[in-house]
């Protein structure tokens, strides 16, 4: 059973739903109204500015009529009809009790164990198949990574991975990346050592949201790729030691790089970011292109370098990371926000040749919500 009050002022409607209250602020209710003249009915864009709005907007009248919930919003005596179920659905009225660095509810978090069920798409059947491609694209949105299997070996093949979901964003790098390595163990120069897992490009503004990084070639042993999830990372450094999570998230680093005179790349950026609310929104995560930090206070800097060496610690840890090998005509794609990526050492002879690229993860999230969007319409149909 479905009741409502407001109170005497008009200001606030409690809508009680299923034995459960919750309160709705008028100028919130006014401001969600979903009449064409407040909202566009072809895109659902908002026709009104906030100062369109009355300031003293209040309720003059609340009743439900045929299961709808008719509001008159006075001094404009404008009568709007809200289906209580959509109420119920957007509601606010609730306590924050989340930690600092909590994640949003479609994302897990994974270690090593993911090894033996990770999320690999066909090359095919992505592109064929927009239930493959969504059930791929959801995966990715979940784990913040996925591998694709059985693509062509060719130049250039990744981009038909980034037109499964979006568009590649351009750098001074270029469309693509070369990353060409001659293994010959005899000269240390051509040696292929390993990485350390990071996230690429902290030093842009914004950083990269995605990496596609393709196999074309791959004769030399080792050299395996392996993942880390970043957030499974930080999550455990703050169980471990709280103070070491807060100096990460509250204290700017920097990250630069000039590779040639034509370049020079900078951004201010913490190594945890949290949105104002806590929500783990970023890792950045990079030795190579970490700056001189000189915007964390004298009395923290102790802190904030044992904090980086343990968050490097638990980012080493085998427990955390997922290795694969890439052979020619498969790639895997990285949420660069979140999921952090190396390479390990090479032994033996040979050639390994792959093209990256990146691209952005609002586009990978609009392919993803408009086709499951799609299932859902095709479900109920
Ligand atoms: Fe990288």
């Amino acid at each position: 059973m479905t009741t409502i009050s407001v109170d005497p002022a008009g200001e606030v409607l409690t809508l009680n739903a299923r034995g459960v209250s919750r309160r709705f602020h008028a100028i919130w209710l006014r401001d969600n109204a979903q009449d064409p003249q407040t909202r566009a009915p072809g895109n659902g864009q908002k026709m009104l500015t906030m100062q369109d709005i009355p300031a003293d907007t209040h309720i003059g009248s609340a009743t439900l009529v045929d299961r709808e919930l008719e509001i008159v919003f006075l001094p404009e005596d404008k009568s709007v009809r809200y289906d209580p179920e959509w109420l119920v659905a957007h509601a606010y009225d609730r306590t924050q009790d989340q930690s600092r660095g909590w994640t949003a509810p479609g994302i897990t978090l994974w270690d090593a164990t993911l090894r033996d069920d990770l999320p690999v798409g066909d090359f095919n059947e992505l592109s064929n198949k927009s239930t493959s491609l969504c059930d791929w694209l959801g995966a990715v949105n979940r784990y913040g990574f996925g591998k694709i299997a059985n693509g062509p070996v060719e130049d250039g093949a990744l981009f038909g991975i980034v037109d499964l979901f979006g568009y590649v964003r351009e750098t001074n790098y270029g469309k693509l990346f070369e990353v060409r390595t001659e293994v010959n163990p005899t000269n240390l120069a051509f040696t292929g050592l390993g990485l350390q897992a990071h996230t690429d490009n902290p030093y842009r503004d914004p950083a990269p949201t995605v990496q596609v990084l393709y196999c074309l070639e791959s004769s030399a042993a080792g050299g395996e790729n392996m993942v880390v999830d970043g957030f499974a990372a930080v999550q455990r450094l703050r169980l471990e030691n709280e103070e070491y999570f807060d100096v990460l998230a509250d204290h700017a680093a920097c990250f630069e790089y000039a590779g040639d005179e034509n370049t020079r790349l900078s951004a201010r950026r913490p190594m945890i970011e949290l949105a104002p609310d806590g929500e783990l929104i970023s890792v950045r995560f990079n030795n190579r292109s970490l700056a001189t930090l000189t915007d964390v206070p004298f009395d923290k800097m102790a802190t904030y370098y044992a904090a980086y060496r343990r968050l490097g610690e638990i980012i080493d840890d085998e427990a955390m990371e997922v290795t694969f090998r890439l052979n020619p005509g498969e790639a895997f794609v990285v949420d660069n926000t979140r999921v952090l990526h190396a390479r390990k050492g090479y032994s033996g002879e040979g050639t390994r040749w792959l093209q990256g690229c990146y691209a952005d993860k609002d586009g990978l999230r609009s392919t993803y919500e408009v086709l499951s969007g799609k299932r859902v319409k095709e479900g109920a149909a």
